[in-house]
């Protein structure tokens, strides 16, 4: 595991669910009166899902968790996982054959632009290697200007601008699909 003077990455355990819902329901959910009210019920629902693919875990799943100073400053998720296609509402069930893919990376606000998820990226590319998995893949929504900004920087390239389906998700932005060549 990597670590620099600042930031301690690591892999999360079933000791860090209930922490790492908290910072990934403040990170997503949107803070108007309607999702406040949900809140504790997609966090624990969360807990749920991250305590079950923690203690069981799928093919090449990882969970890192970052610490500054001993305290949680952000996690990330990695997986393989089908890429969406044309047919995207039929079930699809990932394979190790599947490309590599990142998912709920979060930063706790008062550690934001101390390269924290630079770090995070940095060790999920490191286990793709190891993997010998020459490409990683993530959504991003357009208008998350922080986080395109920050794949940009770490070197991912648009691979595809998808739909975005206004019945599942309100939010009028497209969503991005980036890749990185890393081997
Ligand atoms: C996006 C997010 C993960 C960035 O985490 P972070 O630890 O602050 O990122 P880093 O410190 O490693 O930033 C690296 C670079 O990304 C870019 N960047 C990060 N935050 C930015 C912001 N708010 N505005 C513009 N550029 C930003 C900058 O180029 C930055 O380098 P710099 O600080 O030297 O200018 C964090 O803001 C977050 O948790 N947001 C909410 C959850 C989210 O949107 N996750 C991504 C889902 S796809």
């Amino acid at each position: 595991m990597q670590t620099t003077p600042l930031t301690t990455v690591r892999s999360a355990t079933p000791a860090d669910v209930h922490a790492l819902a908290r910072l990934l329901t403040d990170s997503f959910q949107p803070s108007d009166a309607w999702w406040q009210w949900t809140q504790g019920w997609v966090r624990s629902g969360l807990a749920q899902d991250l305590e079950s693919r923690l203690t069981r875990p799928p093919a090449s799943y990882r969970c890192l968790v970052a610490t500054m100073s001993g305290f949680l400053a952000g996690t990330v998720e990695v997986a393989h996982r089908p890429l969406p296609h044309e047919w995207w509402w039929l079930p699809q069930v990932a394979s190790p054959q599947d490309p590599l893919y990142i998912s709920n990376l979060a930063v706790t606000p008062a550690w934001r632009r101390q390269g924290v998820a630079s770090s995070l990226l940095q060790e999920v590319e490191a286990i793709a290697r190891s993997l010998c998995h020459p490409r990683l893949y993530l959504h991003v929504m357009a208008d998350n200007i922080a986080a395109v900004q920050l794949y940009q920087r770490s070197g991912y390239r648009l691979e595809r601008v998808e739909k975005n389906w206004p019945l599942f998700n309100p939010r009028p932005s497209s969503k991005l699909l980036m890749v990185k060549v890393i081997m």
